[in-house]
């Protein structure tokens, strides 16, 4: 499974989100990650469907709806129907793990499974076999151009292990927070195959160009590493 680059717009020009998809796009990005904040379960509040809406009519790429909401149950549907190809959710707000999982499933969406960064591996010990993808957060969510935390590269592992273990060898590892140049390779040779960057791609004079230089840095240490690597 080769490296994916997921561009997220929470670090794009929002009065420009088209140009700036555009732009992503044709740096050869795979996937748009969109962050949805409620301002609860993190403090910053971002958008809703009606915004997955307008972007699935600008872009062919496959939409990737970071769920950060308390109540992310309520919303699958909207933002399924909206355009969303992927939808992930956080451990930490869902009692009925399982449910939601399959639910989103359901709906002909990649259901994916987000843990915090001191969320533990463990909380998918029950799940591992049922999720698409699992996204590993790097960073606190609810700000873009944070710092990536070191110990989230032994945690990729672990993540990859897990699911290996569980016999989901398909189901890719995504991170997300404090991607770039530097940290892409690290964490791609620890076997994230999906890389979520923000400020790295549209906090730059030439996205497209960041989004190409981070692709080749990615696919690189694709090259160096163990074919383990998915
Ligand atoms: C943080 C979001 C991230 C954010 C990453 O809560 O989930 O997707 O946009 O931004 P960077 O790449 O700037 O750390
Ligand atoms: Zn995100």
């Amino acid at each position: 499974m080769s490296v994916r680059i997921a561009p997220s717009i929470l670090s794009a020009d929002f009065a420009r989100l088209g140009e700036e998809v555009a732009a992503a796009e044709r740096g050869g990005a795979d996937l748009i990650h969109v962050d949805v904040m409620d301002g609860h379960f993190v403090p910053n509040i971002t958008i809703g469907p009606n915004v997955v809406r307008a972007l699935a009519r600008v872009t062919r790429l496959p939409l990737d709806v970071h769920l950060m909401i308390t109540d992310p149950d309520r919303y699958i549907e909207p933002f399924r129907d909206a355009g969303a190809s992927m939808i992930s959710v956080h451990v930490e707000v869902l009692p009925h793990l399982h449910r939601t999982v399959h639910a989103i499933k359901t709906l002909g969406a990649k259901a994916g499974v987000v843990l915090n960064p001191s969320t533990p591996v463990s909380a998918l010990d029950e799940i591992a076999e049922d999720v698409s993808f699992v996204l590993v957060m790097s960073v606190n969510p609810g700000f873009g151009g944070q710092t990536f935390i070191p110990r989230s590269e032994s945690k990729v592992r672990a993540v990859r292990a897990l699911l290996d273990r569980a016999g989901n060898r398909e189901a890719p590892v995504e991170i997300d927070g404090g991607i770039d140049l530097t940290t892409a390779p690290r964490v791609v040779a620890a076997g994230a195959s999906i890389l979520v960057a923000g400020s790295a791609i549209f906090h730059t004079q030439d996205p497209e160009r960041a989004t190409r230089d981070l692709k080749a840095a990615a696919a690189g240490a694709r090259g160096a590493s163990s074919p383990a690597v998915r």
